[in-house]
Order: C-alpha cells, then sequence, then structure tokens
C-alpha cells in the first residue's frame, strides 16, 4: 500500500493552493493604517500548514455532493479559527513559542498586540464567511454551521481544552482527563469539520452518527501524533519547536503511556475512525487515507 502521506500529497498540495488564493482575496491589505493587522493575518495564515482540516471539510462534503466553492467557503471558515488559535496557542501568555510553520510566530515578526488582534480577527472572518448567503442559501443551514462552530471552538471545545492544557503543568490529570483535555483542544475543531459536511449534504442521521465517530476518533489520534511529534519529530520537518511539552512538565498521551503505548493507541483509534466510515462506499476513500494521514505524518 501507498504511505498515506505520500498517498495525500497531492490532494493536501491542491488544498494549499486553494486555500491561500482564497486567503488572499480575503485579506487584501487596505491602504490605511489596518495595514499592518492584515499583513500579519496574511503572515500567518498563508503558505503555512497542512490544510488538513479543509481538506477534512472538502472530503466530507464530497460525499454528499456539495457544490465544490460551497465546500471550500465552509473549508476557509475553519482555517480562520485554526490559524487563529495556532497565533493565540504561541503567544508568550501561553506556549511562548518562537516558531511556527519554519518562521518566527507572528508576535515576533510583529508584535504581541498585533498578533492578538489578528487572531481575533481571524476568528471574526469565520463566521462572517459562514453567514453569507455565498455558503448556503438556506439560512437555518448556516445557522447551524455557526452554532455549530460557535460551540466546538468556544469554552465547551478547542478555548475551553486550552484552558485546561495551560493548567497541565500543575493539575495531574489521568487518562480520561488527558482524553477530555484532547478531545476540546484538538477534537472540537475537527468534530465540526465533519459536522460540517454533514450539514451542507444534509447528511441522514445515521451518516452524521458514522461522521461524529469518525471525527472524534481521528482527533483523539491526530492530537496523540502531534504530542509524539513533540517528543520524537525535529524542529526542521514540523516546522515548530520540539521537546516543549515534557519540558512544561505536561500530562500528554505519551508522558502517561510512554512512546510505545501512545503509538498503539494513535493506530488503534485509527482503525476504529475508518470502521466507523463501514455504510460509506468508495466515497469515503479520502476520509479513510486522512485518518491514516494523521497518524503517519511527520510534520
Ligand atoms: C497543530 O495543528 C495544532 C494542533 C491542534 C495539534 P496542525 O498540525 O494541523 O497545524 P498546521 O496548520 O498543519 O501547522
Ligand atoms: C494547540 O496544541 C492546539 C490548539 C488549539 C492551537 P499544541 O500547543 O500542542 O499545538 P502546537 O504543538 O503548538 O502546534
Ligand atoms: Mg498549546
Ligand atoms: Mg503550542
Ligand atoms: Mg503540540
Amino acid at each position: 500500500m501507498v504511505p498515506a502521506p505520500l498517498m495525500l500529497k497531492p490532494a493536501l498540495d491542491a488544498m494549499g493552493k486553494a486555500i491561500d488564493q482564497r486567503f488572499d482575496k480575503l485579506l487584501a491589505v487596505p491602504s490605511d493604517s489596518r495595514a499592518r493587522l492584515y499583513e500579519a493575518m496574511r503572515y500567518a495564515a498563508m503558505g503555512g500548514g497542512k490544510r488538513m482540516r479543509p481538506l477534512l471539510v472538502v472530503a466530507a462534503c464530497d460525499l454528499f455532493q456539495v457544490d465544490r466553492e460551497r465546500a471550500l467557503r465552509v473549508a476557509l471558515a475553519i482555517e480562520c479559527i485554526h490559524v487563529y488559535s495556532l497565533i493565540h496557542d504561541d503567544l508568550p501568555c501561553m506556549d511562548d513559542d518562537d516558531l511556527r510553520h519554519g518562521k518566527p510566530t507572528v508576535h515576533l515578526a510583529f508584535d504581541e498586540a498585533t498578533a492578538v488582534l489578528a487572531g481575533d480577527c481571524l476568528h471574526d472572518l469565520a463566521f462572517e464567511i459562514l453567514a453569507d448567503p455565498a455558503t448556503h442559501d438556506d439560512p437555518v443551514a448556516r445557522l447551524e454551521l455557526i452554532t455549530q462552530l460557535a460551540l466546538q471552538s468556544g469554552p465547551a471545545g478547542m478555548a475551553g481544552g486550552q484552558m485546561m492544557d495551560l493548567v497541565a503543568g500543575d493539575v495531574k490529570y489521568d487518562l480520561a482527563g488527558i482524553t477530555r483535555l484532547q478531545q476540546l483542544k484538538t477534537g472540537a475543531l475537527i468534530v465540526w469539520c465533519l459536522e460540517a459536511g454533514a450539514i451542507m449534504g444534509r447528511a441522514s442521521e445515521a451518516e452524521k452518527k458514522s461522521l461524529r465517530g469518525y471525527a472524534r476518533d481521528l482527533g483523539l489520534a491526530f492530537q496523540i501524533a502531534d504530542d509524539l511529534l513533540d517528543v520524537e519529530g525535529t524542529s526542521a520537518k514540523t516546522g515548530k519547536a520540539v521537546q516543549k511539552d515534557a519540558a512544561a512538565g505536561k500530562a500528554t498521551f505519551v508522558s502517561l503511556l510512554g512512546l510505545e503505548r501512545a503509538r498503539d493507541q494513535a493506530s488503534a483509534l485509527i482503525d476504529q475512525a475508518i470502521g466507523q466510515l463501514s455504510g460509506f462506499g468508495p466515497e469515503a476513500d479520502l476520509l479513510r487515507a486522512i485518518a491514516r494521514f494523521a497518524v503517519e505524518r511527520d510534520r
């Protein structure tokens, strides 16, 4: 079998281009004193990440033959939220990181205040994109996308998980605690990607249930892979600092289970994620490949 990272490379590269083109338009720099804010958003959003969340959105939309342009708007919205979460995650008051996507973090390339605002504005833009009738004709579907994104990115989702992570040096989480932390901090936005595909495609309840199950397993496995890369990866490949979690005294799956069992756990979760898709045929092959990529990646 072709390794997942190789198999997925063309799809991820194409998604990278599609997302960059849209950010280029969305973030056109105005000729007034807000220019610095737009420059910072462009710096953070363009040319960097793997674009796995946008690919998940489009792969889920493709199950239901959703119009590609509309699917890409939804994909752009989640990437806005993701990039915002990274800008804030890197701030001195959070992980205090110097490197992201192989270049200085936004607060270093610009300054802290600009980084905070750039994150805030990417967050806002996500909701603006979803609220636009160009995303879906039906206002009820748009409202559902927005409500779910608010839930998955807020205190009951990503931001709540970030809070749990920030205190992870002091609070001693057990396996259940770490699982919940990871589900919120990383899993929630991944759940939204699949939920959004289901909303766009008017999926049945049964289809929604399998997509949610897939997303939950994938989200957890993806964060275990991130924690493994923090221990075993290189900064040259990942484009960010490594060996940070242990230095911060943070409990992760790796610190609790050890490398080998964490690796086994990630791969068991991926088998389970793929199993959740058994009701779908070859149209879900891209989702299956993304799941394998999530744990086989080196960046
Ligand atoms: C990094 O996510 C942050 C986590 C939630 C683990 P990604 O590894 O998807 O980041 P990029 O966008 O590809 O850099
Ligand atoms: C960040 O998790 C998750 C977010 C919600 C941004 P990490 O702090 O582990 O992500 P990296 O390792 O800095 O990318
Ligand atoms: Mg963090
Ligand atoms: Mg971090
Ligand atoms: Mg990490």
